[in-house]
């Protein structure tokens, strides 16, 4: 009788570091790199659709702001065993092309005591619900765009829409990060002025490095900072 040799093949199991820095106890070293699932928005040489709702671009962005932070659906708390700080974890509580069977759209557009995140946190706004929304029935693919350009420095279209989406989530008066406010224009001059908003996107040592838990900005994103910084930061 022939004996099968049974050859135990070794699956590889490769494992993506999230370095999601959410308890304090936790360094989250400036310039340590970040590996995530999807490449650095900005790196991808594909033109933005307008039409389209790209997932490194904006939806995981929101999601590490407004559910994934510390002692939420992090990777280390993980609350309700959600760890949403991946695709793979997000598309746990999404069908895609069925926003409204959706957990993850149904918790953010709840308007009661348990919705997402949890009062007193601010709801999404309604355009990220939107986004949100229009991402999950666009078939909720884990896509990228280039979209940032650096001659747009404005606070209205280039500055504020970039911290709503990557930063106001952690930054709001219901959620102070280290005791800055990134929500209205006010606030945001204040942090610029110190040097700390800029510092913290260049991952500058010293500073905390931001956004935390999440990718670096691309380059393009801090010049435009920088640029709006070096103007001035005008509220135009
Ligand atoms: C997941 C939550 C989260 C996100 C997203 C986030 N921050 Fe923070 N931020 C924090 C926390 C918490 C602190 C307090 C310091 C620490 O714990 O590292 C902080 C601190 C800061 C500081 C003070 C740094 C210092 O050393 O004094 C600045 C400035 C800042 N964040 C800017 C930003 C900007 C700009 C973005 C978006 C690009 C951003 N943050 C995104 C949570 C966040």
């Amino acid at each position: 009788m022939k004996i099968m040799s049974v050859k135990t093949g070794l699956l590889t199991v490769v494992t993506v570091l999230v370095f999601f820095a959410c308890k304090h106890e936790i360094p989250f070293p400036a310039g340590t790199t970040v590996v995530t699932e999807v490449p650095n928005p900005g790196t991808s040489g594909r033109t933005c659709s307008p039409d389209s709702v790209y997932f490194a671009n904006e939806i995981q962005p929101m999601i590490n702001a407004s559910c994934a932070m510390a002692g939420c659906h992090d990777a280390v708390t993980h609350e309700e065993g959600l760890n949403l700080t991946t695709y793979t974890g997000i598309l746990k509580i999404v069908s895609p092309r069925n926003a409204g069977g959706s957990k993850l759209y149904k918790e953010i557009i709840r308007t009661d005591k348990d919705r997402m995140p949890p009062p007193p946190m601010p709801a999404m706004s309604t355009d990220q619900l939107a986004k949100i929304q229009k991402w999950i029935n666009q078939g909720a693919v884990n896509n990228v765009c280039d979209k940032c350009d650096t001659t747009d420095f404005k606070y209205s279209t280039a500055i504020k829409p970039l911290l709503a989406t990557k930063c106001v989530g952690c930054h709001n008066s219901a959620s102070l990060g280290g005791g800055v406010d990134l929500a209205s224009y006010a606030t945001v001059k204040t942090s610029a002025l110190s040097g700390k908003l800029l510092g913290s996107v260049k991952w500058t040592a010293g500073i905390s490095a931001m956004p935390k838990g999440g990718v670096k900005m691309p380059d393009c994103e801090i010049t435009q900072i920088q640029k709006w910084i070096n103007a001035g930061t005008p509220n135009n």
